[in-house]
């Protein structure tokens, strides 16, 4: 963390004044890496003789409008997964070009909206292509494909390709798919797969491997496919002795396989890219209170105010995020079981970890916890989500208030 955030967030009126736990932004970090992205398109266009690079920010990992217009500020588009992020996403200027929904299991409402508004939608199993076609016959999909290779994933629930997902159309379906974009006249523009989420550069030939696969099936049935999009997955390292993603190398190896395809692929115009975590995890950070310590069957126990309902990632995934206390109190190291302040046994912030025995009452971070932090935040037993903050130029604003019980309470028919 650096210093300038951190005598920021040791300013004790900060949580007092925004609650306690609060996400805290850093704008130079989240930019930085808008720009790394931004680095990664040019990088790819420029040995890519006219064919289009786009790189869509996943609004699923964090939408708080601030972000997304540093996204936008950045030169990169967004995808996005419901009628609320669309929203969001128009909100913020992006125009119909800009944004990709990408779907999963939606009803002809939603689909509805996304057609007229003029979108371009990504289907992901024949059966909505089917719900699409009878609706919107004679236009244009793009369709989302099962690579068949394993995917890539932190957790076993990231993993979207291979024999165990929901996601996508595999191979030895899609002459019944062809039966249906016949049958409704619909025009396959575009292809769409997507691995998983979180590689490293210990993953990149996977991640490679993967891309060659949905090529290879592209090649070998469809016809005059525009836009391929080769999805999310861009990792961060959680871990301090983990290797940052090495995007350079990324683009190197992905243009050869490329360029190699557009050589004997002539329709492709456009590829694109969904990265989510790897934009905003980076500058985020969750900072709560320490509220109990008890030592119990040679166990202890840091109680904090940082439930699964504020970063469920460590409960879902097992995920790691580096903790620290913000004050140095020159105490002795435990190893303790950090936890949140929701009656479940696995509300788990970290396990095992060593760290500085605290005080009641001492501030404690939660490091990395950008993407997949607030957006995947609940109400659950009955708990507000935080609020946010974005740190720029050494000023905090505000970008999203902590929610109220009264605000809570609103939808409840009594
Ligand atoms: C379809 C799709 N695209 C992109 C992403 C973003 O993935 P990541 O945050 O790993 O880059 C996801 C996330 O799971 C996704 O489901």
């Amino acid at each position: 963390m650096k210093d300038n955030i951190k005598q920021i967030l040791e300013n004790e009126s900060l949580l007092k004044k925004y609650g306690s736990p609060l996400y805290v932004y850093d704008y130079e970090i989240l930019k930085e890496r808008c720009q790394d992205m931004a680095k990664f398109k040019n990088q790819l266009e420029k040995d890519l003789d006219g064919i289009k690079i786009n790189i869509h920010y996943s609004t699923k990992a964090n939408s708080n409008p601030e972000i997304l217009k540093v996204v936008k500020d950045s030169g990169l588009y967004v995808d996005c997964m419901s009628p609320l992020e669309l929203s969001i996403n128009e909100k913020c200027n992006f125009n119909k070009e800009e944004i990709l929904y990408v779907c999963n299991n939606i009803d002809e409402e939603e689909m509805r909206i996304v057609h007229d508004k003029k979108l371009l939608i990504c289907l992901d199993s024949i059966s909505q292509v089917e719900t699409w076609g009878k609706l919107f016959p004679n236009t244009n999909i793009m369709v989302r494909i099962n690579p068949g290779v394993i995917g890539i994933g932190h957790n076993e629930k990231v993993i979207t390709s291979g024999s165990k997902t929901k996601f996508g159309i595999s191979e030895n379906n899609l002459s019944k798919l062809f039966e249906v974009t016949k049958k409704y006249n619909l025009n396959i523009i575009g292809v769409h797969q997507h691995l998983g989420s979180l590689f490293l550069n210990n993953k990149i030939s996977d991640y490679i491997a993967g891309v060659q696969s949905g090529l290879n099936i592209i090649k070998k049935y469809f016809k005059n496919i525009e836009i391929i999009d080769l999805g999310g997955g861009f990792g961060v390292p959680y871990k301090s002795e983990e290797e940052k993603l090495d995007l350079s190398k990324v683009a190197v190896e992905i243009k050869m396989i490329l360029k190699d395809f557009c050589k004997r692929y002539k329709t492709v115009k456009e590829f694109k890219f969904e990265p989510g975590r790897f934009i905003p995890c980076e500058s985020g950070y969750l900072v709560g209170t320490v509220t109990a310590i008890k030592h119990e069957n040679g166990i202890y126990w840091i109680g904090t105010d940082i439930g699964m309902n504020v970063l469920v990632r460590p409960s879902m995934y097992d995920s790691y995020h580096e903790i620290s206390l913000l004050n140095d109190r020159n105490s002795k190291k435990i190893v303790a079981n950090i936890c949140g302040n929701v009656c479940e046994s696995g509300d788990l912030i970290a396990k095992n970890r060593l760290i500085q025995k605290p005080e009641i009452g001492d501030k404690i971070i939660v490091h990395n916890a950008g993407a997949y932090g607030y957006s995947m935040s609940s109400n659950y037993t009955g708990r507000p989500r935080p609020a946010e903050v974005m740190i720029k130029n050494g000023k905090v604003k505000e970008i999203r208030k902590r929610e109220t019980i009264s605000y809570m309470e609103m939808n409840i028919v009594w």
